[in-house]
C-alpha cells in the first residue's frame, strides 16, 4: 500500500487550542507550529530553526511537550494543545510567567514561550529536583542571549514554592 501523502492533499482537522475546539483545513504536510502561527494567529509559539533543534516551538500535547515544529497538525486531531498564550487566567500571568519576570529569565525573549512551556512540563514531570536536573530536562531549549542561569533559578523558584 502506498502511505505517501500526494503534494496538497487538504486535511479538515478540530484541535482543542488552550481549551476551545478550532476546526481547521488545512494541508496535510503543514506542521503544528505553522497552523498556530498562519491559521490560528497563535505567534507567541516561536519559529527557530524549524529542524527539532532549538525548543523555540516548544507546546504541550495532552499535557506533554512536543516540538510543534516536528509534529503535523493532521496528528493532533482530538488532542488538546496548549500554547503559551492559554497559560495566563483571568488576567493573571502562570506562576512561571511570573517567575521568569521576577528572576530576569530573558533577554530578547525569542526563545522564552518554548522554555516556559517546557519549564511547566518539568515541573508537572516532577523534574525539577535540583539544579543539575532542571539543567538536563531543559536542555532541548536553546537561549542564545544565555539566561540559562536564570532560567534555572526562576524554575527552582516555582519548584521550591510548590506553585505550578
Ligand atoms: S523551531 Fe522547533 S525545535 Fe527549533
Ligand atoms: S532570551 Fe534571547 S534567545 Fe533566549
Amino acid at each position: 500500500m502506498d502511505d505517501t501523502i500526494a503534494a496538497g492533499t487538504r486535511v479538515d482537522v478540530t484541535v482543542r487550542v488552550n481549551g476551545g475546539a478550532r476546526r481547521l483545513r488545512l494541508d496535510a504536510r503543514v506542521t503544528l507550529l505553522d497552523a498556530l502561527r498562519d491559521e490560528l494567529d497563535l505567534t507567541g509559539t516561536k519559529k527557530g530553526c524549524d529542524q527539532g533543534a532549538c525548543g523555540a516551538c516548544t507546546v504541550l500535547l495532552d499535557g506533554k511537550r512536543v516540538l510543534s515544529c516536528l509534529t503535523l497538525a493532521a496528528q493532533c486531531e482530538g488532542r488538546e494543545v496548549t500554547t503559551i498564550e492559554g497559560l495566563a487566567a483571568d488576567g493573571r500571568l502562570h506562576p512561571v510567567q511570573e517567575a521568569f519576570i521576577r528572576h530576569d529569565g530573558f533577554q530578547c525573549g525569542y526563545c522564552t514561550p518554548g522554555q516556559i512551556m517546557s519549564a511547566l512540563a518539568l515541573l508537572q514531570e516532577g523534574r525539577a529536583g535540583s539544579d543539575e536536573e532542571i539543567r538536563e530536562f531543559m536542555s532541548g531549549n536553546l537561549c542564545r542571549c544565555g539566561a540559562y542561569p536564570n532560567i534555572v533559578a526562576a524554575i527552582r523558584d516555582v519548584a521550591d514554592r510548590g506553585s505550578e
